[in-house]
């Protein structure tokens, strides 16, 4: 436990007149927290927290974020920086073990990594039993899910090497499994990982080659790609990781675990925004009309959004939205596309900075403004935006759980609720109701 105490808070019951102490805890920045964990025990009352707008749920060194001022960090480094200078495989270590490697702890993680990447080849029979029409994020829920069944001799959650070996299949099978999903849809074959490749070449070359044919690896798309990966790795306690944190203060295994945080990342609140991002520039079709639509979005009594634009944490720029729509420009440059969406994206975001409703209201692009149009550029169905959102996310994800497992304060997650049902009644027979 890094936190220290600062102070304290006092409650006034304006009923009774009592007075409650809580104490005050400080992080090592951010806001400070109010500790109500025996708020019950000494008081008999629950905190009303709906949507935990207002609650910490756990204490963790990973991941900070600074909402009013567009600041993302992952243990004390700036997510730009990570971005330009570092790399998917370096920020795993990272937020797996605390500290970048160094060059032999480098050498090890990747060598370690790239030599799980391969599948237990019974797990191809899963993917044969799903209609080719299935959405590769309900393949994702599926296969992962399964992977426990496969890799029981890390499931031993109490076992600290288990863990380790866990984490690292896990990181080193997803982009097997998504890109596995991926083919079957096409109808292509699977293709094995390639040992010789980078982390991001190699997700690319198991997603785009194709038997009959030589494939190329371009280096400006892998380091879309590794980009890609670095800006989606870990967001603190959003709506997936809680789920994965929660699922595994039962003590579940760290697969099944993460089969939960794939299944609630496929929400469109959190993991499909992009997506929406692409059919709204589709639809808007040509600058003459943003103008039409940014006025839309201000109706009150329509209920169009402007997708890509705000987000509960950030009332700044969304640091990783600025490093999406660099390597946008990289991408279509290097591509040679002229995508009008893009185009349509810059003038969008440009009316709407100027305008009052934005500026008083902080809305600024989030980091799913740019990142579509980059995935359609590089040749993915919009299906697949959350698949490579989850492959990224499972590194936060697990460092997250692992976090929280060697965390010795750690319970179970049990909240608690505010009744609003029926009290006590009689059970009335079935013939006298
Ligand atoms: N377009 C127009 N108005 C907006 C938008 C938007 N995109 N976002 C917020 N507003 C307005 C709201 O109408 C509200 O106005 P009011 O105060 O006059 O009532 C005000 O800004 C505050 O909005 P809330 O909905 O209270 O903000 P909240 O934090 O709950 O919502 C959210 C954040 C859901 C991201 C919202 O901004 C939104 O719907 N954005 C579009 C969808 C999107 O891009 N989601 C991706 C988020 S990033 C991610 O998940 C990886």
């Amino acid at each position: 436990m890094n936190e220290k105490n600062s102070g304290t808070f006092t409650l006034i019951n304006d009923k009774t007149g009592d007075k409650y102490t809580l104490p005050i805890i400080s992080g090592t920045t951010g806001p400070d927290v109010i500790d109500v964990r025996r708020l019950y025990s000494e008081t008999d009352h629950f905190t009303f927290d709906p949507g935990y707008t207002s609650t910490g749920s756990c204490e963790s060194s990973l991941t900070y974020i600074d909402g009013d001022r567009g600041i993302l960090l992952h243990r004390g480094y700036p997510i730009e920086e990570l971005a330009e200078q570092s790399n998917f495989l370096e920020l795993a270590h990272l937020l797996l073990f605390g500290e970048l490697p160094n060059q032999k702890e480098s050498e090890k993680f990747v060598h370690d990594i790239t030599y799980h990447t391969m599948l237990h080849e019974q797990l191809m029979n899963f993917y044969r039993g799903f209609r080719r029409d299935a959405h590769p994020m309900a393949i994702m829920c599926g296969v992962v899910g399964a992977l426990s069944a496969f890799y029981h001799d890390s499931t031993d959650i109490n076992d600290a090497h288990a863990r380790m070996v866990a984490s690292y299949r896990l990181i080193a099978k997803m982009p097997t499994i998504a890109a596995m999903a991926y083919k079957y849809s096409l109808g292509q074959p699977f293709n094995y990982p390639q040992n010789n490749l980078s982390y991001a070449e190699n997700f690319l070359q198991m997603l785009f080659a194709v038997p009959s044919e030589e494939y190329k690896i371009n280096p400006v798309l892998a380091r879309a790609m590794d980009r890609l990966l670095i800006l989606h790795a870990d967001h603190e306690q959003n709506a997936s990781t809680s789920t994965v944190r929660l699922a595994g203060s039962s003590g579940a295994n760290p697969f099944a675990c993460i089969a939960a945080g794939i299944a609630s990342l496929w929400g469109p609140a959190h993991g499909g925004a992009n997506e929406a991002v692409l059919n709204m520039l589709t639809e808007i079709g040509h600058k003459s009309r943003v103008s039409e639509f940014v006025k839309k979005a201000k109706d009150k009594n329509d209920p169009f959004r402007l997708m890509g634009f705000g987000h509960r944490v950030y009332k700044n720029y969304d640091p990783r939205a600025k490093v999406m729509m660099q390597s946008c420009h990289e991408v279509l440059d290097d591509l040679g596309i002229d995508d009008p969406l893009l185009e349509l994206a810059m003038e969008l975001e440009t009316i709407a900075r100027e305008d009052e409703y934005f500026i008083e209201r902080n809305l600024y692009p989030n980091v799913d403004f740019y990142s579509g149009i980059i995935l359609k550029a590089m040749g993915f169905p919009s299906s697949m935006f959350t698949v490579l959102f989850a492959v990224a996310r499972t590194t936060g994800w697990i460092a997250q759980w692992k976090e929280m497992i060697e965390d010795p304060t750690q319970k179970i997650g049990r909240p608690r609720q505010l009744y609003t049902g029926p009290t006590a009644r009689t059970y009335t027979p079935l013939e006298q109701r």
